[in-house]
């Protein structure tokens, strides 16, 4: 069953590849994102990039039935085409956009990341909306053109250490971007939403494997953790006030990785906050060397990975992770949709999305495709010293678990920097 999925930030990193999987699935898809954080659609018609990361031919735009559009407008998918500065209706009039629905349909104006979800699955958007979650008019007018059955939100502000030097902004970009969502969503009678959430929720864990019963919020040390654990909590009182809102929280332990064809990707703004892009961008001779973050962590904690080390005479005491390939999140979503769906799903429920493996920070560097330079230096503010995730729930509810392994993460993170040393130009 296909279903229309409104995706908030479906430009970005997990976004992205997530709408990959949703058109491989069949579902509608409309996409809106302020392309803060994300490569913005082009100003001029781009040519749509061939899978072997080329340019076409020529510049036209390649049709969902493989021809070329022969004049420059946007071929619709029922073969319609778009004259103007329209946005199609979901009659399929036509009717002047507002000034923040100018994006037309189609590759031509979306997002370098969206352009090339279209080149992989050769199925296309079946919007873009260039819109701020904050421009409340603006998104009540996409759920009057849409017929949306669902959302998955993962339109948010990020990095940590940014959210401790700009609390502000974190608040009223991911809360106040959230709750006008929610009450949009209310007026227009769609409640049932997917939310990107994290592991940061759960502070620092008080056992391992962390599982959904953790208590969440305390411990948490930053202003983005903090958006993420009160998102949930609005979310949760809505579905106990509102019987009718299904609401599935996703907890990603630290999403890396890429699609295998390298054409989409991580591609973070400025020095890489995290590791797996730090260290890629350190092997494409991008930056000079990597710096760990603390070599003194009590990470013996007698993980199988741990005691492989201490038998080659080499205790990784760095920090580690449950690092999970951000297409089998990317699944993970298209599995909670499918259990949103089922009969027996009522409420709000939380998931961890992660592997269950722990892998220290030196034991990614020595996993990665290139070897790389690195130092040891001081703790950063703020981490904790092991996260790893129990899956039980979502193996045993939503039939779903992690299959790509760390070589594969590295190998696929490698191909999209070496493929894109400049991230989406
Ligand atoms: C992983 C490990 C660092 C960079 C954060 C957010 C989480 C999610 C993922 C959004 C740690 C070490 C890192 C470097 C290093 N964000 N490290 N040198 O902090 O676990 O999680 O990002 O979805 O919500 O909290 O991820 O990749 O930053 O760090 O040594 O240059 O790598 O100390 O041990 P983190 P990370």
């Amino acid at each position: 069953m296909n279903h229309t999925v409104l995706v908030t930030g479906g430009a970005g990193f997990v976004g992205s590849h997530t709408v990959v999987e949703l058109l491989l699935a069949g579902h509608q898809v409309v996409v809106v994102d302020n392309c803060v954080n994300s490569a913005a659609p082009p100003a001029n018609i781009a040519p749509l990039p061939s899978v072997n990361g080329g340019h076409d031919k020529d510049d036209t735009v390649p049709s969902v039935n493989g021809g070329h559009d022969k004049d420059d407008t946007v071929p619709f998918v029922n073969g319609g085409h778009d004259k103007g500065d329209t946005v199609p209706s979901v009659n399929g009039e036509h009717d002047k956009g507002s000034p923040a629905l100018l994006t037309r349909r189609g590759v031509k104006h979306l997002p370098p990341s969206l352009a090339r979800v279209h080149t992989i699955t050769g199925k296309e958007v079946t919007a873009f909306y260039t819109v701020s979650l904050l421009d409340r008019p603006a998104l009540s007018q996409i759920f009057v053109k849409h017929k949306v059955d669902v959302v998955i939100h993962f339109a948010a502000l990020k990095a940590v250490g940014e959210s401790v030097e700009m609390p502000l902004t974190y608040y009223v970009n991911n809360v106040t971007g959230t709750l006008t969502l929610l009450e949009v969503m209310s007026e227009a009678g769609v409640k049932k939403i997917v939310y990107s959430s994290s592991a940061t929720v759960y502070g620092t864990p008080q056992y391992l494997p962390t599982d959904e019963r953790h208590p969440t919020g305390q411990g948490v040390t930053n202003p983005y953790g903090h958006t993420k654990h009160f998102c949930e909590q609005i979310m949760k009182d809505l579905a106990t006030a509102d019987k009718e809102w299904q609401v599935v929280l996703l907890r990603y332990f630290n999403p890396v990785g890429a699609h295998e064809s390298g054409m989409i990707g991580e591609d973070p703004r400025g020095p890489p906050n995290n590791l797996l892009p730090y260290i890629a961008q350190v092997a494409v001779g991008k930056r000079e060397i990597l710096s760990v973050y603390g070599d003194d962590y009590d990470t013996a904690d007698g993980t199988d990975i741990l005691s492989r080390y201490v038998a080659l005479k080499q205790v990784y005491s760095t920090g580690v992770r449950d690092y999970i390939h951000v297409m089998d999140l990317a699944g993970g979503h298209v599995a909670a949709l499918d259990k949103m769906f089922s009969e027996d799903f009522k409420g709000s429920v939380a998931y961890n999305l992660g592997t269950g493996r722990g892998v220290s920070v030196l034991e990614m560097v020595d996993a990665f495709t290139r070897k790389i330079p690195y130092k040891i230096v001081g703790r950063r503010e703020g981490d904790v010293a092991t996260m790893v995730a129990c899956c039980a729930l979502a193996e045993l509810q939503l039939g779903w678990r992690a299959t790509r392994d760390l070589n594969q993460m590295c190998a696929d993170a490698w191909r999209w920097q070496s493929q894109n040393p400049d991230g989406y130009v």
